[in-house]
């Protein structure tokens, strides 16, 4: 099985963000200078996926003209010779790759937005990557040590991270054998526990490679933690009949989601734009007490 497939929900309302959201998608959110998503793509397409399917809402529009070409803009930027402008542009979306749009009608969790893109995945193994997890892998990306993963085992692959013992609410967490293991078979998940119920501190983060029975599976699932369907609920039944590996992936995730997580990527990644690092590290100085 090859990995070609990958569905990127952004039909959420993003609550924690606004008023900023109240009409922008988060996941337009630039940091620095490149929107939330396209950090995404860009990891998915050089862990080899082709093609992407992107679960959207009325409220997404932006989403869709970001990754479609701009007529007016080019031609202006071609007639003032702003070739590496024309570049940056064109190369949103490099040749070979294609999009594909599938309306969320409300949102009904993770697991529900995941199903709304079963047509367009058919019967193959895909990746699912939120846009709101930007994560550093440094030499390799979290989703291209996943692939690896993946291609030895054929089965799914979800990504996990130490993450602190009071925070067990925000994730779904992860029970395995060794929690030391970088590479661990699931024994059981479950969504957003209390600390003292918490099988483990390995919280599930947003990247996913996942076998295309979890859809009928996603079918079954009513609604779990916070009246949404969620996938965690659909990888627990999963477990029952095929493997499941939790990756403890190299590389540094910033949850985007929430506005400090948002604000530590931000800096980050200015620190290391080759435009502004330098200055930027002089900037903040000022900012230092
Ligand atoms: P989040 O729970 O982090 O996003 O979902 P949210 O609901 O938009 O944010 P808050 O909590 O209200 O601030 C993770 C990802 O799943 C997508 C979101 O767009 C986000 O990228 N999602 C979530 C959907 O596509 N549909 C849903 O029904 C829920």
């Amino acid at each position: 099985m090859k990995l070609t497939k990958a569905i990127f929900p952004v039909a959420g309302l993003g609550t924690r963000f606004l008023p900023a959201t109240k009409a922008n998608p988060k996941e337009m959110m630039p940091i620095v200078d490149k929107p939330l998503i396209q950090y995404a793509v860009e990891e998915a397409i050089a862990a080899g996926i082709r093609e992407l399917i992107f679960v959207t809402s009325s409220s997404k529009r932006a989403i869709e003209d970001h990754f479609d070409s701009n007529f007016e803009l080019e031609a202006s930027l071609i007639e003032r010779g702003k070739k590496d402008l024309l570049e940056i542009v064109r190369g949103i979306l490099p040749e070979g790759v294609s999009c594909a749009y599938v309306r969320q009608k409300s949102p009904q969790g993770l697991g529900h937005a995941v199903l709304c893109a079963k047509q367009l995945i058919m019967n193959e193994p895909f990746a699912v990557l939120l846009a709101d997890d930007l994560i550093d892998g440094g030499q390799q990306s979290c989703l291209q040590q996943m692939v690896s993963v993946f291609e030895k085992t054929q089965s799914s692959v979800i990504a996990v991270q130490k993450i602190p013992p009071a925070e067990t609410k925000k994730y779904g967490v992860v029970d395995v054998a060794n929690a030391e293991e970088k590479i661990a078979t699931l024994r059981g998940i479950i969504e957003k526990p209390d600390p003292e119920k918490a099988p483990s501190n390995l919280g599930v983060v947003g990247r996913y490679i996942l076998t295309p029975h979890i859809f009928s599976l996603l079918e079954q699932t009513s609604q779990g933690s916070g009246g949404e369907i969620q996938l965690t609920d659909a990888i627990a039944s999963l477990l029952k009949y095929e493997t499941v590996s939790a990756l403890q992936f190299s590389g540094k995730r910033y949850d985007c989601g929430s506005k400090l997580g948002y604000l530590e990527a931000t800096i980050a990644y200015a620190l290391k734009h080759p435009e502004l690092a330098e200055e930027f590290k002089r900037s903040l100085q000022d900012f230092v007490v």
